[in-house]
């Protein structure tokens, strides 16, 4: 079993459970929001990316949606 599983959430994130280490196209290291699981934007519409916050619902997005 990997110490580390990323999990595609139907019409949503990416949930990544386990420890990881975010690091920025600057390579920089992201603080990450919590410790254990993470959910990371698929849908390109959040304001806090590389994470969800939520903004996929209220537009109605789904996994036929390219991301943007
Ligand atoms: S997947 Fe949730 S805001 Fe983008």
């Amino acid at each position: 079993m990997a110490d580390i599983t990323i999990k595609v959430r139907k019409d949503g994130p990416y949930e990544v459970r386990g420890e990881i280490e975010l690091v920025g196209a600057d390579k920089n290291i992201i603080p990450l929001q919590h410790e254990g699981v993470n959910f990371l934007c698929r849908c390109g519409h959040s304001k806090t990316k590389p994470f969800c916050d939520g903004t996929h619902k209220e537009l109605g997005w789904n996994d036929e949606t390219p991301a943007e």
